[in-house]
């Protein structure tokens, strides 16, 4: 039996469930309320918040990218300083470490013009025990128009949505959501593809951990992509098949004839036991080099999130390729992409034209 399998019988999905770790959320009972899907609201209004990729109509994700398309440009004419957000406060409120996506955030709110604060856990009062609502009565205190909230438990943001006044954007719950990280993919491949319908796409990896994975997999099955999840038994959870999208358990299938291959963290940090034997026995199946990419058409996009495990689920080489790899200009299109989402829950979609 291949050590995948035996991990997989000897920590099955369901006692990662039982300890928590599997379901969307602590917090909500039920789905969070994002934009809710063929409401008024949805459709007529324009959107409170950004919680999810979940529930999001076709429209609303095109015309997010289009705008957001708008602002790459502009960012790379050098043109970046505008006023629409002037006298708006945008609160980065991070519960969990990250560079990259604050980074972004706080670039793409200084760009449009907002004042910008970020708040992270080690800073703010949470370490000296106040709780999410009364962080959340302290944010409404302050007037904060925009808040951005990144957390370890998945539903967080969507509470906190309940109780401030200010839209709030997902920026990562748990193993539920990332949807920025989501659009900025699409918008990545979209790019590259001219379209995002019909394309194959192997989302690979850590599956079971991965928000990235969840918000990719709602938005691409929603423009009509094909997407497989490729990756060894106990990081797939079976019920991912509800998705709409197809399980690979071997990188050779999973990435035949793909048009992308989206490689995903190892997320070691939720694991819960030996989900995986060593990073060595892992690379040698699930990272991507070029033996394995080769599976996938000849000019298949490579794309990685970040932040990568190189030499664990994929290769420097390939990470690194100019001719495969995508990963720098998904950094880059991650600021245009937040532009355009502040934009939208500024001011209202599409009325502000870059
Ligand atoms: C995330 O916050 O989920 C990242 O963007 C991806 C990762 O951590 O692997």
């Amino acid at each position: 039996m291949p050590d995948y399998e035996r991990a997989a019988a000897d920590r099955p999905l369901a006692s990662v469930r039982r300890q928590g770790r599997f379901h969307p959320s602590r917090f909500c009972s039920k789905r969070p309320p994002v934009i809710a899907a063929g409401s008024r609201e949805t459709l007529h209004q324009p959107p409170r918040h950004l919680l999810a990729m979940e529930g999001m109509h076709p429209p609303q994700i095109a015309a997010l990218l289009d705008l957001a398309e708008s602002y790459a440009l502009l960012n790379r004419s050098g043109k970046t300083k505008r006023d629409l957000l002037r006298g708006q406060t945008l609160i980065n409120l991070f519960f969990e470490d990250s560079t990259r996506t604050r980074t972004s955030f706080e670039l793409a709110g200084k760009r449009l013009g907002a004042d910008v604060i970020n708040m992270s856990v080690s800073t703010s009062s949470v370490n000296k025990g106040e709780t999410l609502l009364d962080t959340a009565s302290t944010l409404n205190a302050m007037n904060c128009d925009l808040l951005v909230v990144r957390h370890d438990q998945s539903g967080a943001p969507a509470l906190l949505a309940q109780k401030v006044d200010a839209a709030v954007i997902n920026a990562g719950d748990g193993t539920h959501e990332h949807p920025t990280q989501a659009l900025l993919d699409a918008l990545t491949i979209r790019r590259h593809r001219g379209r995002l319908e019909g394309l194959v796409v192997a989302i690979c990896g850590d599956v079971l951990h991965s928000r990235v994975a969840r918000s990719n997999i709602h938005l691409l099955t929603t423009m009509n992509s094909r997407v497989r999840v490729v990756g060894p038994p106990t990081l797939i959870p079976s019920s991912i098949a509800a998705l709409g999208v197809e399980i690979f358990h071997d990188m050779r299938a999973g990435l035949a004839g793909a048009d992308v291959v989206m490689m995903l963290r190892l997320q070691r940090e939720r694991m819960v036991g030996g989900l995986v034997p060593s990073a060595r026995e892992y690379f040698r199946f699930f990272g991507l080099d070029a033996a394995k990419l080769a599976n996938a058409k000849p000019d298949a996009l490579v794309m990685h999130p970040g932040p990568m495990n190189r030499g664990v689920e994929i290769d420097s080489a390939v990470a690194d390729d100019p001719q495969r790899s995508v990963i720098r200009e998904q950094v880059e299109m991650g600021v245009a992409v937040r532009m355009a989402v502040l934009d939208t829950l500024s001011r209202g979609h599409g009325r502000n034209e870059p």
